[in-house]
């Protein structure tokens, strides 16, 4: 038998690829193929093999960023992207990056969080039921978010949605349009660094520019790219991340009860939803650098080994029942969906602080919140790294 061959899912669906879970229970890193001619690496799936990969630096991320590595999706290479570099250079921008992005920073602006959600949910209700939940907030919600946390004014809010969404929807337009768009944002951002020099404001685009760690600061092209990075990071995950958390509720009915009985069980649910949904076809490769033994298999310096940070969370060693969606899971929060390690999501409790406000301020205005068409009516977006639908029609 010829080895297995990924991707294996359509990025249309929101489930784990039962090829993967039959792989998954037959060890934690799998000998696989990249595509159908493609050539050999490695694919990890068990939760502990997972962990050694994104902490052991002997799989490094820069000599993955190479057009040579096979990968099964088209996802930025670029090589000053904060997530493609490995110490000391990762270590060094990150240093800098978490002194403006700080749990401090994020749970004062917890409050303007709300307030956006507020207004957007004032929408939904003028419209009146059936809604799109999508259009009228899960998608304006995290690039609100994202662009009055960097400083950008609401008249340019439209412009760097319509640029992130070009750049996270790699298969959906052509390498010359998404250059043009990333042009175009860089061009903004060229601006906007230069605006807040001379204007110093509270936000992250300032934070940034004044960001020292003994004697050392960022130069004008790593704020360019880390924030334009912020900016793609930020927005169609969480955006996606709350709509698939809906349906994915829709799809447990007594789940979803009840969590609409007990708003206290919000914040559980959203680590469950971000352990259970796989949200994203990106798989993260990384190099060996050196012979590493991993999970059993002996991978050799050169060889490409793969990461769907999804995967891990179906692993019986870590989650008891791990097929099982649970609100009430006690260790959901232990999920690798944010990764581990060195390069965990910088945004992650941003992320975490907007999901929760979101899905409890929406079942506490619409207690008796439903998807409004059956599942198989739900239109699902070709072309994006991300799982994403087109509306998420709701009644209430
Ligand atoms: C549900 C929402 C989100 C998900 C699922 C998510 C997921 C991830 C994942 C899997 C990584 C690791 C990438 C890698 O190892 O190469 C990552 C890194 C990162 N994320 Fe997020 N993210 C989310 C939201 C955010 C937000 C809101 C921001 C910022 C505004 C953000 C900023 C970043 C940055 C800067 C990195 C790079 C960190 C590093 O390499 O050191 N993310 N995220």
């Amino acid at each position: 038998m010829g080895l297995p061959v990924i991707p294996f899912g359509t990025p249309q669906s929101l489930d784990t690829d039962p090829a993967a879970l039959d792989l998954l229970a037959r060890g934690p890193v799998a000998r696989v193929r990249f595509g159908a001619d493609g050539p050999e690496g490695w694919l990890v799936l068990g939760y502990q093999a997972a962990r050694q990969v994104m902490t052991d630096p002997r799989f490094s991320r820069e000599a993955a960023m190479t057009a040579a590595t096979p990968k099964s999706s088209t996802a930025s290479d670029a090589p000053d992207v904060l997530s493609n570099q490995d110490a000391p250079n990762h270590t060094r921008v990150r240093r800098l990056m978490a002194k403006a992005f700080t749990p401090r920073r994020v749970d004062a602006f917890a409050p303007t969080v709300q307030r956006i959600i507020d207004q957007l949910l004032d929408d939904v209700e003028a419209h009146g039921a059936p809604a799109d939940l999508l259009g009228l907030f899960a998608a304006p919600l995290p690039i609100k978010v994202i662009c009055e946390l960097m400083g950008v004014p609401d008249m340019d809010v439209t412009r760097m949605r319509d640029w992130a969404e070009k750049l996270m929807a790699v298969y959906l337009y052509s390498p010359e349009q998404i250059l043009a768009a990333q042009d175009d944002l860089q061009a903004y951002l060229n601006e906007l660094i230069e605006h807040k020099r001379a204007n110093l404001a509270e936000d992250v685009t300032t934070a940034l520019v004044q960001a020292r760690d003994e004697g050392d600061r960022l130069s004008h092209a790593e704020l360019v790219i880390n924030l334009q990075s912020l900016l793609v990071a930020g927005h169609e995950t969480t955006v996606n991340q709350l709509a698939n958390g809906i349906v994915t509720l829709s799809r447990h009915p007594e789940q979803f009860d009840k969590l609409k009985a007990d708003l206290d069980l919000v914040p559980g649910a959203v680590h469950e939803i971000m352990r259970y949904v796989k949200f994203s076809n990106a798989d993260l490769p990384r190099t060996a650098v050196e012979d590493v033994e991993l999970g059993g298999q002996l991978i050799r310096a050169g060889d490409t080994v793969t990461l769907p940070p999804h995967m891990p969370n179906r692993d019986p060693e870590a989650f008891e029942n791990p097929n099982v969606f649970d609100v009430t899971r006690a260790n959901a929060d232990d999920h690798l969906s944010f990764t581990y390690g060195p390069h965990y999501c910088l945004g992650a409790h941003l992320a975490n602080t907007e999901l929760r406000l979101a899905l409890r301020s929406v079942l506490a205005r619409f207690p008796k919140l439903q998807v409004a068409v059956p599942d198989d009516q739900l239109v699902w977006k070709d072309g994006m790294i991300v799982r994403a639908l087109r509306e998420l029609p709701v009644s209430w």
